[in-house]
């Protein structure tokens, strides 16, 4: 049986942040939630994350986003409050009420880890289990180590002591293997000693790593890509392994027949998801829940986030979010897609038009300055230059219905609440503000005078 404790109840001071330092964004997720994900393999029967500093944001955050993922076969989050950070073994030592009795393995991670490798974890496990350890700890040999505890092994690979970095001395600093901070503890054993740490260290902080001095065998167990096991404690650590995470993302959709034209230039969410023969173009950002489908070209300078893309799309200089568009059409250069726009397959929408929660029909054209907001269109509607649909009458939002075939002249104004029938022309510089049936003609503007010969009187001396 095992259960598993993440770490996530420190502020994370160096980060110089109001928001906790788990829940930090990286590649559209938490750093918490990838933590959680990375254990997402093992055969797991408690899942309890230790939470402190703003703990109801965490709570929060975590539950939304196991809503998301609906990993529903795995045993619920339990949450367990450290009212004061007092270290890494004081955060553990809020378990022992939690897991009285409890006879299995503790797999425990720090909740700033967020690299980590699902086939790592079972690596470790692997070990700790073949050789009965007491406990078995994750470690790298880094070509910068400092920040990190240094593991202190003997010729047998047992581990003696880890000292924290500010609390090594010159000659032990010099050892550049160190505790990744991922943890793997025969419970029965840990739950005797944990009691007893002590706090004697120049932060006062009881340390979960002063335990593998008290127990035996302890086994350290080297990660083979060291990437994998950074910590983040700033800024700077954020940008590296955002880095490394966009790096490890774009060679795997490079491998799956996605095309990226100066991928440096690219950033792409790992909750995104391409079909072969997709090109992304220079400036683009993926995120969220969004996917596109074979042979669309997205790009350059666009931004898509939470949305569906079907095949063969083209979308240039444009931002999307929350929205669906079908195959074949042509989004951009310059549109804006947003709040549920649902369009066509065929359809284009280009040069300066916002849409908001409209659903256009196939084959529809609304190429220049329009805004259409809470629109329903039907199929082979032409929007002309400058429409707008008046949607909002400063208190309520009202819905703008066109019929297929329906053409509206430039410069209309469509007055919501408003229904256009099929077939309907619309005269340009219109203000729509009835209802029109199918198959007419409407003007709704003041008709052209011309007065011959009309001149400005000359003004009175
Ligand atoms: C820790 C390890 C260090 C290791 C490094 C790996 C200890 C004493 N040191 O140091 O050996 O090399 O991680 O990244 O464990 N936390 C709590 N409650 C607390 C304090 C911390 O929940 O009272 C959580 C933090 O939110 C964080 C994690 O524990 O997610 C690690 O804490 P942090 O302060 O970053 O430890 P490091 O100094 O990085
Ligand atoms: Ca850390």
């Amino acid at each position: 049986m095992i259960a598993i404790a993440i770490l996530a109840a420190g502020r994370g001071t160096r980060m110089k942040s109001d928001l906790p330092k788990v829940l930090h964004e990286l590649g559209g997720r938490t750093l918490v939630e990838r933590v959680l994900q990375s254990c997402q393999e093992i055969e797991i029967s408690r899942r309890l994350v230790i939470v402190g500093y703003r703990s109801e944001l965490v709570k929060e955050s975590l539950i939304e986003a196991q809503e998301k993922t609906k990993d529903r076969e795995f045993p619920p989050l339990e949450f367990v409050e450290q009212t004061e950070q007092l270290g890494t073994g004081h955060a553990i030592q809020q378990l022992l009420p939690h897991l009285e009795g409890f006879q299995g393995d503790l797999l425990v991670l720090n909740g700033d880890v967020p690299l980590l490798r699902a086939e790592t974890i079972k690596q470790l496990m692997a070990v700790h289990k073949q050789h009965q350890n007491s406990a078995t700890i994750l470690t790298a040999n880094l070509p910068d180590p400092q920040g990190y505890g240094r593991v202190f092994t003997d010729s047998q690979n047992l581990v003696q002591q880890i000292i924290e970095d500010r609390d090594c001395t010159q000659a032990q600093k010099q050892n550049h293997r160190i505790n990744a901070g991922i943890y793997c503890f025969h419970w029965p054993d840990l739950e005797k000693i944990l009691p007893d740490l002590k706090a004697d260290n120049d932060q006062k902080e009881y340390y979960l790593t002063d335990t593998v001095s008290s127990l035996s065998p302890v086994m350290a167990v080297d990660v083979e890509d060291y990437q994998e096991i950074l910590g983040i404690n700033d800024r700077k650590h954020l940008a590296t392994t955002s880095d490394i995470l966009q790096t490890r993302i774009k060679d795997k959709w490079l491998r799956a027949g996605v095309t990226l034209i100066d991928p440096h230039s690219i950033t792409i969410d790992d909750t995104v998801e391409l079909q072969a023969d997709v090109v992304i173009e220079p400036q683009t950002h993926l995120r969220g829940k969004t996917s596109i489908a074979s042979r669309s070209r997205i790009g350059p300078g666009s931004l898509i986030e939470n949305s569906q893309i079907g095949e063969n799309v083209t979308v240039l200089y444009s931002v999307i979010s929350d929205s669906i568009v079908a195959e074949n059409s042509r989004i951009g250069p310059y549109a804006h897609l947003r709040g549920h726009a649902q369009i066509g397959a065929n359809c284009r929408v280009g040069n300066f038009v916002e849409l908001k929660n409209a659903q256009i029909g196939d084959r529809t054209n609304i190429a220049h300055l329009s805004y259409l907001g809470d629109a329903t269109l039907g199929e082979k509607v032409n929007i002309g230059a400058g429409t707008i649909t008046a949607n909002y009458d400063g208190k309520n939002k009202h819905k703008t219905q066109i019929g297929s075939g329906t053409k509206i002249g430039s410069n209309s104004v469509l007055v919501a609440p408003i229904t256009l029938g099929e077939n309907v022309t619309v005269a340009a510089g219109s203000v729509v503000t009835e209802e029109v049936p199918n198959d007419c003609l409407v003007i709704a503007r003041s008709r052209q005078v011309v007065k011959p010969g009309w001149k400005l009187k000359e003004p009175e001396k």
